[in-house]
């Protein structure tokens, strides 16, 4: 979405930021190396660049107030204590980040550095000589939105411990939570004894000696936090390491956190370990780089790094409930995150994948609803569907046969999609489907009020609800369940409802037939194909919040139109047949109605393999690189989305692009010579290679891209432009000759395009 995520990263981030989001286990790793001897890349952090797409980095707290002067005129509130940090000679700031390290320099001379584990972080500052005294702030109420209340700050003056928590507004919803600190400080080389000052400030102003700081919130909200002082190391520069502990359960929990986790303030070997944890992680996927230029292996393991910062692994921090199942949060939110991060996990990190799903069963079975934009504990806004539908079937129809090893209850996942197929929730504003009006009327009618939610992003929502009902149909299928398999198909079906034949965009009468917005006595309403579209004359936005009954959301009836990923056939045949569906996509890119900002264009560009032209799915999708993503720190053309445009970008580089909740990857070109998947649930490595490889064009056009030719283990594939997800469980080699002939097509077998559910289905 292209909503911008102002979020807790200053304040509870900041722990998880730097490890991976998910517990990482590593059974076979020896076992594996035999086959993976060739490999080239041992420390793929070291191709990780953290800079991508942010314009600035790092929210350390510089601890510098006085300027030397006594501790009551410190002006402790975050405009007042802000310095700058220092920059190079290219104007650049004088930072490093890599996975599980972050330093910079102030322009005070005062360096800091940081590392962190799962559920706390350690900080290294080191204060220049001169420094009368080593000052920290350690500041409570900053959450980048100004939401705090009831903030608590505890200081205890012979250890110099501080203790803290504060309640915070949801970001992206309605809601709160509660988040707790707990700091503790050693010296670097020397014994740092007690504070020899302290106090806690309100406001801006600090009180000497005060060890306890609380506000009420009466209205207006004063920043609140403590003040530590310390002796210095001598004459010269002196350092302090502190250690942070966080947590949602309480001040205690926090303390225990950190001291389980950095129980020896081991800078290096924490930064050591979380760098090996990284490394393990990324090197399961492997890219031959010979021919291939360093940003181009840079854009690939930054994208890959950042598919897992989120969702989080709280395990242990769930307020709510107890319960010994794996909790996650920080969903941020499925809506843009099924499309592409969920199916780059099954190729590499299913045990991961299996905890986060059995997080989400587990929210479902004390919710009633799967999560969808879940921050902090809280439930956030709804954007479309309920898209942990296709979240859990794309577990489901991939790990079938693991399910039950890897602990993921079938039963009970299959419980949480019935719950949204079947229940109507009390507010799906925040969770599940408006699921009665989809039921009866197989559309959500845009005139239709009724209580429990805003009537808004019908159309949207619509086809959303319907690739929901696929992804639950497809797992009916793999359990068996024959009629519930077929009732859901028949609802992903429902797409057909919103479109209208009719409807033409203005200006060019030759793209005719759109989704539109419907009514309860079945006419149709009308919306402007280009509402919502960089082209929109009304200049709409189409987001949550704005007066938004045009039936959809952050895209326009245009890119809607394309969304059918479980029947592009019958898209196709809407669309007047194949041509006229190739010239609707040329039209989209030439004309600008491509978003690469946000996640319904993101499966455009690989569109034409349903045309049986793959070769030009295989130019857009490295155009589209070309023109909108880079290793620049503005490389990004908008929010990452918690790793959907990274996800979708590795898959791009990779030369695959997926269908959620199904067994297939639409196949172009890697731009490697050869790049592979370790699968540790398979315990196998898929290998793609190119056998003509001869590098990838700058601008994305033209060059020996094109897929020719397809073999799998030496035997001819039944297509050339899809791959079944057989290949990467058993851990085949495919081989590709490449060409410069754009024209190709996906085969002459009956079986060589992609499946589309008008056309036969899915087998699972
Ligand atoms: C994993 O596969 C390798 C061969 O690729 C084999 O040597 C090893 O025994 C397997 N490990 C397990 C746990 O099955
Ligand atoms: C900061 O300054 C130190 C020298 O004090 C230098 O070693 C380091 O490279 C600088 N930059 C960062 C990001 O740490
Ligand atoms: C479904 O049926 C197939 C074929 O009879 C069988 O192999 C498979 O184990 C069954 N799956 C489940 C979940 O019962
Ligand atoms: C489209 O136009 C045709 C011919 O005028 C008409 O029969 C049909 O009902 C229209 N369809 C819709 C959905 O308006
Ligand atoms: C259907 O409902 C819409 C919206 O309430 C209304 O504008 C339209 O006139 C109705 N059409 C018919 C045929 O009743
Ligand atoms: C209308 O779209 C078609 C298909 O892309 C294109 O060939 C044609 O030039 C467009 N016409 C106008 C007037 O934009
Ligand atoms: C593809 O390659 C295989 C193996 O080299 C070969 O048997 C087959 O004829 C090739 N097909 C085409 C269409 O080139
Ligand atoms: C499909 O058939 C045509 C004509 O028989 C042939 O030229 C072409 O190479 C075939 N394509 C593939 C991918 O097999």
């Amino acid at each position: 979405m292209a909503r911008s995520l102002t979020s807790l990263a200053a304040l509870v981030g900041l722990a998880w930021l730097a490890s991976p989001a998910v517990a990482v286990s590593r059974p076979g790793v020896d076992a594996r190396t035999g086959k993976r001897a060739d490999v080239p890349i041992t420390d793929p952090a070291s191709h990780v660049n953290l800079f991508i797409g942010t314009t600035s980095s790092g929210h350390a707290f510089p601890g510098h107030c006085g300027d030397g002067n006594v501790l009551e005129t410190c002006n402790c509130d975050i405009n007042s204590r802000k310095r700058l940090r220092k920059t190079l000679a290219d104007g650049s700031p004088d930072d490093v980040a890599e996975p599980g390290y972050f330093a910079s320099n102030l322009t005070t001379d005062v360096r800091i550095e940081l590392t962190a584990t799962r559920r706390a972080a350690l900080h290294r500052y080191t204060f220049p000589a001169g420094t009368a005294i080593p000052r920290m702030v350690v500041d409570v109420t900053n959450d980048g939105q100004q939401s705090n209340s009831n903030p608590i700050v505890h200081i205890d003056q012979d250890t110099g411990r501080v203790t803290a928590g504060s309640t915070f507004a949801a970001s992206f919803g309605p809601g709160t939570y509660r988040a707790f600190q707990c700091v503790d400080f050693k010296g670097v080389g020397f014994d740092l004894g007690s504070p020899v000052e302290f106090g806690t400030y309100l406001g801006n102003s600090p009180i000497r000696g005060l060890v306890d700081g609380i506000q009420e919130y009466t209205g207006y909200r004063s920043e609140l936090g403590a003040l530590v002082g310390f002796k210095t190391n001598g004459d010269g520069p002196t350092t302090i390491f502190a250690r942070v502990g966080m947590s949602f359960i309480s001040t205690d929990q926090a303390c225990q956190n950190a001291e389980s986790e950095i129980p020896s303030f081991d800078f290096e070997g924490t930064r050591a370990a979380v760098r090996a944890e990284w490394n393990e992680l990324l090197g399961r996927v492997q890219v031959e780089t010979q021919g291939v230029d360093d940003d181009t292996v840079e854009l690939f393991y930054s994208s890959l790094y950042r598919t897992h910062i989120s969702p989080a692994d709280y395990t242990g921090e769930n307020p709510l409930w107890q319960s010994d199942e794996p909790y996650y949060d920080s969903f941020y939110c499925n809506w843009d995150t099924f499309r592409t991060l969920y199916p780059l996990m099954s190729l590499h990190d299913p045990e991961n994948f299996a905890r986060i799903v059995r997080g989400m069963i587990n929210i479902q079975q004390h919710e009633g609803w799967l999560p969808e934009c879940r921050g902090a504990t809280a439930k956030q806004w709804m954007q479309g569907g309920s898209d942990g539908d296709p979240i859990l079937g794309e577990f489901f129809v991939k790990f079938a046969d693991q399910a039950a090893s890897l602990q993921v209850p079938a039963d009970a996942l299959y419980n949480a999609l019935l719950a949204d197929a079947e229940d109507q929730p009390p507010n799906w504003n925040l969770q599940g489907r408006q699921i009665n009006a989809w039921k009866q009327f197989g559309y959500i009618p845009q005139d239709l009020v009724e209580a429990g939610g805003a009537n808004t992003k019908q159309v949207s929502r619509a086809l959303e609800y319907a690739f929901g009902d696929f992804a639950i149909s497809q797992v009916a299928k793999a359990l068996n369940k024959t009629a519930d398999g077929e009732k859901y198909a028949k609802r992903a079906g429902n797409f057909v409802n919103v479109w209208n034949a009719n409807v033409s965009v203005p200006g060019n009468v030759s793209i005719v037939g759109m989704v539109q917005p419907r009514f309860v006595n079945g006419s149709f309403g009308f919306t402007d194909p280009r509402h919502c579209s960089p082209n929109d004359p009304t200049g709409s936005t189409c987001f949550l919040f704005n007066q938004n009954f045009d039936g959809f959301y952050e895209s326009s009836p245009i890119v809607y139109s394309q969304f059918v990923p479980q029947d592009n056939a019958k898209l196709i045949e809407l669309q007047g047949g194949p041509e006229k569906f190739v010239a609707r996509l040329d039209f989209i890119f030439d004309q600008n109605f491509f978003d690469s900002t946000d996640e319904p264009s993101q499966q455009i560009p690989f569109m034409y393999h349903y045309a049986n032209k793959p070769g030009h799915s295989t130019q857009r999708s490295r155009q589209v690189l070309a023109q909108h993503f880079s290793t620049a720190t503005n490389g990004l053309p908008g929010n990452d989305d918690s790793g959907a445009m990274a996800s979708y970008v590795a898959f791009f580089l990779a030369g695959l692009y997926p269908i959620p909740a199904t067994k297939q990857y639409l196949l172009s070109s890697p731009f490697f010579p050869q790049i592979s998947f370790f699968n540790p649930a398979f315990n196998s490595t898929t290998t793609i290679i190119t056998k003509n490889f001869v590098g990838n064009p700058g601008d994305g056009t033209g060059g020996t891209v094109f897929v020719q030719n397809v073999t799998i283990d030496g035997k001819p594939a039944k297509s050339n432009c899809f791959l079944e997800w057989d290949v990467f469980q058993r851990g085949a080699t495919v081989e590709l000759t490449l060409t410069d002939d754009i024209e190709v097509s996906c085969g002459n077998g009956t079986n060589a395009l992609p499946p589309s559910l008008s056309t036969g289905g899915f087998d699972v």
